[in-house]
């Protein structure tokens, strides 16, 4: 560290002086005197060394590491913010602790005018993931509950998760059904778009954060592999905040679909769904069968769902390829949409085969929006899903219903 003549240690802020011991500091002077001594921190190593000082000693701490992320963000050139981080392909020497993905929680925090606030700090809970659920209501809203004592240091996650559901619970909805670039071929309603084509076109223009459940069934061959990471791309953008989304998938391939998914959200959970024993020979490995997996995942920093506890076996449901040969039964579709959304909530499927999975979500009053490239695939969904009086709706309906 070079220190200005005429300036010793002692006469630095103990704030200051706190960064002895970091690399890679300068500090200036421009007077020669303590008061006026600024310090210039000038790359993206410089920065991760305070983040990590101040990381975890405390809400403080936290809060500090927090707000220099984001000054780190608004003043280091572009692309080197994300240098700082120990995920980026050309790091700095002594990353902070953490990925990217953490860094934009915490500067959500510290743009919360409520959490910023150095009055409130000894009324907020020190772990950083609480804040981050916090960061999402607005600060009025903050202001409110911590006056009712609700926002307090021994709170956790699940505190913080049940103050955002009742906020979103408390207000009106008034959001429209998301309105989309449509095609003569589309079918548009207020309360069911299906769209004919690639979902990776015709849902460019979904609104961010409009979607509150996508459920979705990719193909399961090895070619189309590349799907899994556009889904999760596109799950990333339009979730909401409490947004979820429920993958059905094979087994043989679990590791790379695991692995693309979690490039864009963050894993959950894995509900299966029990069914008769399959006679299909696995050429994987030597079983008959018995379950398929649904893999839950929510966009980062995402908000859990605020239901009942439930168990993660799901009822298989009716059998039925009748439509088509990868026909999924609607039922494990219907329980989930009913257990982790409410009324009028958006269900989307970009994948749609046969329309199955719309069959719930109207049934249960949501609003649905699919995509189908395949045109007799998507010709058969618009008549599944806007006539309730065909036989197969009417019995989809007693067993969804109960
Ligand atoms: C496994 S099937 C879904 C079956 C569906 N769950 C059902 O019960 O009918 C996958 C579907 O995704 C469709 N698909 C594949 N790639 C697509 C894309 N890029 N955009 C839209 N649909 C696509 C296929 O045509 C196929 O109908």
């Amino acid at each position: 560290m070079t220190l200005p003549e005429g300036l010793d240690n002692a006469s630095f802020p103990k704030a200051f002086q706190v960064l002895d011991n970091l690399p890679g500091w300068t500090f200036t002077d421009s007077t020669g005197t303590d008061a006026e001594v600024t310090y210039q921190v000038e790359d993206p190593q410089d920065w991760a060394d305070r983040v990590r000082a101040d990381w975890r000693r405390s809400v403080s701490g936290i809060l500090a590491a927090a707000a220099d992320l984001r000054d780190a963000r608004d003043r280091l050139p572009h692309g080197e913010w994300g240098r700082m981080f120990r995920n980026h392909r050309d790091p700095v020497v002594r990353p902070v602790p953490f990925t990217d993905r953490t860094g934009r929680l915490l500067v959500a925090v510290a743009e919360n005018r409520f959490l910023a606030d150095r009055n409130h700090g000894s009324d907020l809970p020190p772990s950083w993931r609480t804040l981050a659920v916090l960061a999402k209501l607005p600060p009025e809203y903050l202001e409110e509950v911590h006056r009712a004592g609700q926002v307090h240091p021994e709170m956790e996650r699940s505190d913080a998760e049940r103050l955002v559901h009742e906020y979103l619970e408390a207000q009106p909805r008034t959001d429209p059904m998301p309105v989309l670039r449509a095609a003569p071929s589309d079918l548009v309603t207020d309360r069911l778009t299906l769209l004919l084509g690639d979902f990776r076109e015709r849902l460019a223009d979904l609104p961010d954060g409009s979607v509150d459940l996508v459920l979705s069934d990719p193909p399961y061959p090895r070619e189309d592999l590349g799907l899994w990471s556009d889904l999760a791309e596109l799950a990333a953008r339009v979730l909401a905040d409490t947004g979820i989304l429920v993958a059905w998938t094979g087994r043989a391939d679990l590791p790379e679909v695991l692995r693309r998914l979690g490039e864009h959200l963050e894993y959950r959970w894995c509900y299966a769904i029990r069914y008769a024993e399959s006679q299909a020979r696995m050429w994987t490995w030597p079983v008959r069968q018995a379950w398929k997996p649904l893999l839950v995942y929510q966009k980062p920093g995402g908000v859990r769902p605020h239901c009942e506890r439930h168990p993660d076996f799901l009822e298989a449901g009716r059998r039925d390829k009748s439509l088509y040969k990868w026909q999924q039964s609607p039922e494990p579709a219907g329980q989930l949409i009913g257990l982790l959304t409410r009324p009028d909530a958006v269900v989307l499927d970009p994948m749609l085969g046969v329309g199955t999975f719309g069959v719930p979500a109207l049934e249960l009053g949501r609003r649905f929006i699919g995509v189908e490239l395949d045109p007799g695939r998507f010709q058969t969904s618009v008549d599944r899903l806007t006539n309730p009086d065909r036989p197969d709706r009417q019995a989809e309906r007693a067993t969804i219903n109960g």
